[in-house]
């Protein structure tokens, strides 16, 4: 595929540090950018790289404006399992964005339906992502678009898949904690960002990245539509790029 580009690190450090040099220079070149954020495991050390650029003056947040994948139904943004919870921790407040500027689906909206709406338009008003940063789910989810019969467009309630619910019970108390909903902006949004930034890392999602990119294109992989994106950038250690055909 000509239109992916991988950036390799040997362990989830280097590969953090090459996605962030991704987002840097995305804000160099345009301070105003619109950034796609995700929440996970995949993006932290991410995050922390952002960080220190930003300390040591070589990133600059206070025109940028943000948009996040996903947030949990049922969650308030301070309960500390939540995305906003998790994006104020791992970066908002760490460097100098405007609140204001950040965009999370509202995990307590009590209409679903007017909150995809409310969130769909955020989107098109922006005028889309310069840049959308996903991580991508043992089961190909990209966001929580699960794997299922179509590519949903828009942003939607999800019932989560079970194999997402074990996957990140690791995050709460027990696995009926796991919240069994949430809003996630649709494969629309992602795929009409200007570029996708992946970020992948373990031997556990090798199986899936060789699918995602070597596999048919299918809403059984919803990752798998990335094939089809002009400007995708795979920044993944050693361990998740084993399986790939190079
Ligand atoms: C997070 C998101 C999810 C994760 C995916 C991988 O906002 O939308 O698609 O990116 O589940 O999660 P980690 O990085 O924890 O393996």
């Amino acid at each position: 595929m000509n239109n992916l580009r991988i950036l390799k690190g040997s362990n989830y450090q280097e590969m953090s540090q090459k996605a962030a040099d991704v987002i840097q220079a995305q804000l160099t070149v345009k301070p105003e950018s619109v950034l796609g954020l995700a929440t996970g495991s995949s993006p932290v050390g991410l995050y922390d790289c952002l960080v220190k650029a930003y300390e040591n003056g070589k990133a600059d947040f206070s025109k940028v404006k943000s948009v996040n994948l996903d947030e949990y139904q049922g969650l308030s943004p301070d309960n500390e399992q939540s995305y906003r919870y998790f994006m104020q921790k791992h970066l908002f407040s760490r460097v100098n964005i405007n609140i204001a500027n950040t965009n999370v689906p509202n995990g307590l909206a009590k209409d679903p339906q007017a909150e995809c709406a409310r969130y769909d338009s955020i989107i098109k008003n922006l005028g889309g992502a310069d840049l959308q940063l996903i991580g991508i789910g043992h089961n190909g989810h990209i966001g929580f678009n699960e794997p299922g019969s179509e590519f949903p467009v828009g942003t939607h309630l999800v019932s989560l898949a079970k194999e997402t619910i074990e996957a990140n019970k690791r995050f709460f108390k027990t696995i009926d904690d796991v919240p069994k909903a949430a809003f996630s902006m649709g494969i629309g949004a992602i795929m009409s960002a200007a570029a996708v930034l992946l970020v992948a890392s373990g031997k556990e999602k090798a199986a899936i990245l060789k699918e995602a990119f070597f596999g048919p294109v299918t809403p059984k992989t919803p990752a798998s539509i990335l094939q089809f994106h002009r400007n995708v950038i795979l920044a993944a250690d050693a361990d998740a790029l084993s399986q790939f055909p190079v």
